[in-house]
């Protein structure tokens, strides 16, 4: 198994040669201490903050009924431009009642953080990631999508392998995910997974719009073979940048430690959006960039 590189952040946000060829040739990059422990703190308490705001009641018929998938569907539709909140799955009873804790039962918070929570707007408009975003290529970055993922101890549930390119397409792809620990991530409690090279094929799928409805569409036959996948471990404070093709997923959270991050996805608006992309925004609410 290839072993992973880790680098220092650089303070400045200027990528070395180095860091840059690595991106490139892996599909991923790993910058440990990207955040400080302040900074780690402050998003945590705007977490809480969030969570502590969000009555469960609202939201319980969406997942808890017979209708559940309808109106489910509809709740993530209408999210790309909300805070919005999501369950894991079998969080609620046959009854309609939550079967833990709300704090305990969350999945994940999207999808657009950055623009209505001035704590994260802050965190993520900072000068560092900008020019991040340009070292690696980003000639008009818009900050197109943000989520708080719990991975709760031992029912946080695995992501799939997929390419983040998939959910949010451009032409020519190029969207670029900045996966943020806020908890030390590990084999243990679900880090990130990803396939070095795997960037440099084929995009599997794309799922979209087709007239109402969302569908998943089948573009190649592409093998990513489980072997060959490294564990992208983070310390907390650590960001990983992952490149829109390269394949990465993460297993279920079996231990007894919660593994919360943040993500931030950013798009080159010099590429264009395709319109058929299942995320949305109210005409008033344009993407925005960093500044
Ligand atoms: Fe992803």
């Amino acid at each position: 198994m290839q072993t992973v590189r880790h680098f220092e952040t650089p303070s400045d946000g200027k990528l070395t040669p180095d860091m840059v060829s690595a991106f490139h040739a892996d599909g991923f990059l790993v910058l440990e201490n990207f955040a400080g422990k302040d900074e780690i703190a402050t998003l945590r308490a705007a977490i809480d903050r969030l969570v502590a705001g969000f009555d469960p009641e609202s939201v319980r018929t969406i997942f808890s009924t017979s209708e559940r998938s309808h109106a489910a569907d509809r709740y993530f539709q209408e999210s790309g431009d909300k805070i919005s909140f999501f369950f894991e799955a079998g969080a609620f009873d046959d009854h309609g009642e939550l079967i833990a804790d709300k704090d305990q039962a969350l999945n994940k918070i999207g999808h657009n953080l950055h623009d209505l929570d001035s704590d994260f707007d802050h965190f993520f408009r900072q000068e560092k990631l900008a020019r991040i975003s340009t070292g690696l290529g980003l000639k008009d970055p818009g900050l197109v999508q943000s989520m708080v993922i719990f991975k709760q101890p031992k029912i946080g549930g695995e992501v799939g392998m997929h390419q983040d390119a998939t959910f949010l397409s451009t032409e020519p792809v190029s969207v670029t995910g900045f996966w943020l620990a806020l908890e030390d991530a590990d084999e243990t409690n679900g880090c990130l997974l990803a396939l070095p090279g795997g960037h440099k094929g084929a995009l599997k799928e794309r799922f979209h719009y087709q007239e109402q409805d969302l569908i998943m569409e089948n573009l190649a036959e592409t093998d990513w073979p489980e072997d060959q996948l490294v564990p992208l471990c983070a310390p907390a404070g650590t960001l990983v940048i992952l490149h829109g093709k390269v394949p990465h997923g993460s297993a279920p959270n079996t231990s007894e430690r919660s593994r919360q991050a943040v993500t931030l996805h950013v798009v080159d608006r010099a590429a264009t959006w395709l319109e058929d992309n299942w995320l949305r925004r109210a005409e008033d609410m344009p993407v925005k960039g960093f500044e």
